[in-house]
């Protein structure tokens, strides 16, 4: 995720670049930078750091009235002042902001080096200005090198593009990222998202997958791939820019919730080659993984529930031993690791203290480290021997969700490759692939049920208590589904495996006491099944979450996942314990996205 903004009009640029960038820092805020035009050169100015960083090296007197700006959330390359956007072509002609992902990069950066390009970034946005400069060259018509190069570009994109050889000109292009347009007295503007924009105008114009646009000082076009021409159409946006910073949810809590589908698509993009798992940075590692003889997955909070989903499933799929084990008891437990073990550590921003220590302690002992982590070139990240990247973008909201739901399919993915990587067949993963590829429809299906769980939350409104149960991979979603509820409900709520109920915590169930239920693996949701009778007959209300085909007649509050693989039904009661945790907060008017005497990262012990 990044911010983009373009301005071309009668007004100096500067103003509307900055404002719209400071709109979308949401997106991303590892570093900034922007292109002024003028008739004889492009000037641009970028820094590692956020958007003031970058307004402490501009003059104040920027009057051109044409430019670009960027706010970046890495995704290839640490955050520097070199792999900041904008990128230029070597004869400095082409400024280039993209937001998404080329999965083609590396393919299309050999061809232009042969063509003599040289690169100074390590992004995968470099190869689009090269692109660019290379069709340009060939035909100095910038819409056909545009379209040329569009098509060349296999993953996601949104792009703003200036150049000198039309100063007043903007061109931009999007697929699977987002891109909206807009027009005022002032001039024709472009961006990531409509905050940037609403101080200008209401009226948007959202571009499709596969549109592309040339701005100029009053005038927009439109046209498609083939260079057709297509009509505008503008929505009115009624929020105002704080409601839309929030895309028009009232908290970022929500606003990520929503995002899952997508951040779900990204990080899943490109990790499948037929049944094959494509993970570049595993097999550079070149570890000899038949001597790997034990695995340990370490974490904190919210990454150590995907922790235990990951170690269940590590043995279900290579029946090998592993375990996991939280990061703060990791130093104090002498951990029986050596250079057999393979450790892996997981964090969404990647520097929290307890999980960086334990991580310096496993590579003391010798032990193989691979770290999923969301942000880019954090201190786990840079210190493991591989990190894979979940593509959740910036999570605002201090309870997390899209960055737990990122990371149980990462996992996956991960051990699929660990699997392969020792030899071992998993049954039925043709299958298995075929469903992990449909859970960004799967989840967005899901949150269909955000009506139910809303009524449901309802329930809470007097109950000091709430418990979830679950047996095997619905365990962790039930930790996690308490672990929510908690941090932004105050409700106090504790999970246990079903089966754990009658040895002790069913003396707590009552008239009225609020257990959601798990039972989604079909294998075991008979038996879950009669644990949530024995809590009704002490008259709970009981919330069922199961799949399309369990017998559920009795049970009054029920929601049925899609159908899909067991394995993969964590995503799914995840969202929807999210939500539940949501409601229950806004019913009792909680401070949702910040919740009180939590951190969004934790840097000490
Ligand atoms: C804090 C946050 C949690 C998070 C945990 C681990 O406690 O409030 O939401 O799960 O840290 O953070 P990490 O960045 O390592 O995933």
């Amino acid at each position: 995720m990044c911010g983009i903004t373009g301005f071309t009009g009668k007004e100096p640029a500067l103003p509307f670049l900055l404002q719209g960038l400071s709109r979308l820092e949401y997106r991303g805020y590892d570093s900034a930078g922007i292109t002024l035009v003028n008739s004889k050169k492009l000037r641009t100015w970028k820094t590692k750091g956020r958007l003031a960083e970058l307004e402490k090296l501009l003059q104040k007197d920027l009057t051109q009235s044409c430019g670009i700006g960027h706010t970046r959330w890495a995704t290839h390359g640490v955050p520097s002042n070199m792999n900041a956007h904008p990128h230029m072509n070597e004869a400095c002609t082409i400024s280039v902001v993209h937001n998404g992902i080329v999965e083609n990069y590396a393919v299309l950066k050999e061809e232009l080096i042969k063509e003599g390009y040289h690169f100074h970034s390590e992004t995968d946005s470099e190869v689009i200005v090269q692109l660019l400069d290379y069709y340009y060259s060939k035909k100095p018509v910038m819409k056909d090198a545009l379209i040329k190069t569009v098509k060349r570009l296999e993953g996601s994109y949104a792009l703003c593009i200036t150049t000198i050889f039309e100063p007043n000109t903007i061109y931009v292009a999007k697929k699977e990222s987002p891109m909206v347009l807009g027009q005022s007295k002032e001039g024709v503007f472009c961006a990531s998202d409509a905050p940037a924009l609403l101080a200008y105008t209401k009226d948007i114009m959202p571009l499709q997958d596969g549109q592309m646009a040339i701005l100029n000082k009053n005038s927009l076009e439109l046209f498609d791939q083939n260079g057709k021409s297509i009509q505008p159409k503008f929505i009115h946006f009624p929020y105002d820019i704080q409601a839309a910073q929030k895309g028009g949810y009232d908290s970022f809590m929500m606003k990520e919730i929503h995002e899952q589908p997508d951040v779900i698509r990204e990080t899943l993009r490109g990790r499948f080659r037929g049944n094959k798992i494509v993970l570049p940075k595993i097999d550079e590692l070149k570890a000899d993984w038949n001597s790997i003889s034990n695995t340990v997955f370490i974490a904190c909070g919210t990454a150590y529930h995907a922790c235990i989903y990951a170690n269940s499933l590590y043995q279900k799929y290579t029946g090998k031993p592993s375990s996991v084990i939280p990061a703060s008891e990791f130093r104090y437990c002498d951990p029986n690791v050596d250079e057999h073990t393979l450790c892996i550590f997981v964090s969404q921003s990647g520097e929290t203290a307890d999980t960086l220590a334990a991580l310096k302690l496993a590579k003391a002992k010798g032990c193989t480290t691979i770290a999923v982590v969301n942000v880019l070139g954090s201190s786990i990240a840079r210190q493991t021997d591989a990190v894979l990247y979940t593509a959740a973008g910036p999570e605002i909201a201090v309870a997390s969700t899209k960055a737990y739901t990122t990371q149980l399919v990462l996992l996956h993915v991960l051990i699929l490759k660990l699997a392969e990587l020792y030899g071992i067949k998993v049954n039925g993963i043709s299958r298995l692939i075929k469903d992990m590829k449909r859970l960004p429809e799967l989840t967005e299906e899901t949150l269909g049920y955000e009506k139910e769980i809303k009524k449901y939350a309802k329930m809470l409104k007097d109950q000091r208590d709430a418990y979830f149960i679950g047996r095997q991979l619905d365990y962790p979603s039930a930790l996690e589904g308490a672990l929510k509820l908690k941090e932004v409900s105050y409700v106090h709520a504790d999970a246990y495996y079903a089966g754990e109920l009658k040895h002790g915590p069913i003396a707590l169930i009552e008239k009225n006491t609020v257990v959601i239920a798990l039972a989604t693996q079909p294998e075991i949701a008979a038996k879950t099944i009669s644990n949530i009778k024995e809590t009704v007959a002490r008259g709970a209300r009981v919330i069922l979450i199961t799949d399309p085909d369990m017998d559920a007649k009795e049970f009054k509050y029920v929601i049925r996942i899609p159908k899909m693989r067991p394995e993969l039904m964590a995503i799914p009661s995840a969202v929807l314990t999210q939500l539940f945790a949501y409601y229950a907060a806004k019913e009792k008017g909680c401070d949702i996205d910040k919740p009180r005497n939590l951190a969004k990262s934790v840097t000490v012990e």
